[in-house]
Parts: C-alpha cells; structure tokens; sequence
C-alpha cells in the first residue's frame, strides 16, 4: 500500500490535477499540514476523512526532526494496511512540507512506498498571475526572501516568502532591479493582489512572492513579437 504525496495547487480547487483529485476519492485518509491545504482538500474529500497530526512551527532542527518522527509514527501503519495521502499547496518537492515527511519515512520506515503527484506550483503559476513571459533560453532562480531580504545576482529571480516587502523592495531596487509582487495568488481564500507598489503590502502575508528581473537586461534574442502598430498583411 501507498503513502502519496500531492500537490493541491495554489489554493484554487479548480487547479487541483485530475491526477490529484483521483487518488484523494481513492486513498483512506488525507493528511493536511494546515488550514489551507484542508480547505482545498475538503473540496474533495469528506472532513471525516482529514487524519489528525499536529505540525511544528518551528525551525529548530531537533523539535523539527521530532516532531516529524511522531508524525511518521502514526502515517507509517496506515500507509502499510492502506492507502494515504499527505496534501500540501503548490508541488510537494517545492519547498514542501512534504519534504521533511519524505525523508523521515525514508529514514524510519523504508518499507513503506511512496508515490507523489506533482501540482501546480507558485513556481511556474507566478508567470500567468503576474503577466511574466520566462520565454525560452532565459535564466530563471528560485530565492527565499524572508523578514527583509533581498538576494541578488541571477537576471530572474522568482522570491518566495516576502514578509517584509518594503524593506526587501527598497534593497532589490537599489541593486538594480525591477520588481512585481503576488499576495495569494489563484487562492480562493483571501485576497489576490498583483503590484508593484511595495506599499501595497505593508501588513505581512506569508503567500506573497516576487518577481525581480534586472533593470538593464538585454532581451534581444530572435522572438516572434511585433511593434504594437504593425500593419497587418492585407489580402489584396
Ligand atoms: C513553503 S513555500 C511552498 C511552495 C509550494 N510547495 C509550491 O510549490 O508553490 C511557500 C511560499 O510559496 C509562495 N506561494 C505559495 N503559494 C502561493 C500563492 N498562491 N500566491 C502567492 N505566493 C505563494 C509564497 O512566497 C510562500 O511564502
């Protein structure tokens, strides 16, 4: 029997994959690690069917090693006897909670199979939401950007976990970059927000994500676009 991971999308139920939505109807038990994930879940799945397991917030390494070893404890024999599933937003191998489970139960409990389905992840979703074009051959980076910060260096870069966007906004500028922010993006839960005004977002949400592409970047690679005036062919 089977312990599968699945990426519930960004929040919108309607991006759960068809994948996703047939093995939640299959599985015994779907585990959540928050209220979000849940809400999408229970789009699916009765609230009966919700397995009971406390998440740590903490980064502590040994309470996080724990806690997910108590975890896999009670995953373990219901994954042998039959089907689970632990949920997450987004991709479960995308800064994922589903990571720590992943490595826990291959650690602890080898013996149990797991299989994951992938989902759609603020990753690549960004791009439609924002208006982003990453068209072919370009660099692209992932970064975090927690509490203020502000990496540099790559052309692209994709900052997940912009709590503090003034002060993360004002450090990107100042290196050169311009910068478009997504607060709960395809979410059915809260507001959606695209700007470019840092000050749009000063209270913290933890869904928020930027993307920053240097200001001097040279675009010039062979590519279908036209002037916006172009004269169409005309027939005659
Ligand atoms: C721990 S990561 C989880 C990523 C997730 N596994 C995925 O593949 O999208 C959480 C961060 O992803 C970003 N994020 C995830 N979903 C989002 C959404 N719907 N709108 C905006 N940002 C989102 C935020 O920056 C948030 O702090």
């Amino acid at each position: 029997m089977t312990l599968y991971g699945i990426g519930l999308g960004p929040g919108d139920a309607g991006l759960v994959t068809v994948r996703g939505k047939e093995v939640l109807d299959e599985v015994d038990v779907v585990y959540s690690p928050g209220r979000l994930s849940r809400t999408v879940a229970t789009k699916y799945v009765d609230d009966e069917k919700i397995g009971d397991l406390s998440f740590p917030m903490t980064t502590d390494p040994d309470e996080l090693r724990d806690a997910w070893k108590e975890a896999a404890t009670e995953v373990a024999p219901r994954a042998k006897d039959g089907d689970v599933a632990f949920v997450t937003l987004g991709d479960p191998n995308v800064y994922s909670t589903f990571g720590h489970l992943r490595r826990t139960m291959d650690a602890f409990h080898p013996d149990v199979e797991m299989e994951i389905v992938p989902g759609v992840s603020a990753m690549t979703a960004f791009t439609t939401a924002l208006g982003i074009e990453i068209d072919a051959g370009s660099g692209l980076a992932l970064r975090e950007a927690a509490r203020g910060a502000a990496p540099t260096g790559p052309d692209r870069m994709v900052l997940f976990k912009v709590t503090d966007a003034p002060t993360t906004h004002e450090k990107l500028v100042e290196a050169g970059y311009d910068v478009k922010y997504g607060r709960r993006l395809y979410m059915e839960q809260g507001e959606t927000l695209v700007t470019e005004d840092p000050s749009d977002l000063e209270e913290r949400d933890y869904y928020t994500l930027a993307y920053a592409e240097k200001a001097d970047l040279d675009k010039d690679r062979p590519t279908a676009e036209y002037e916006p005036n172009a004269e169409a062919p005309s027939d005659d």
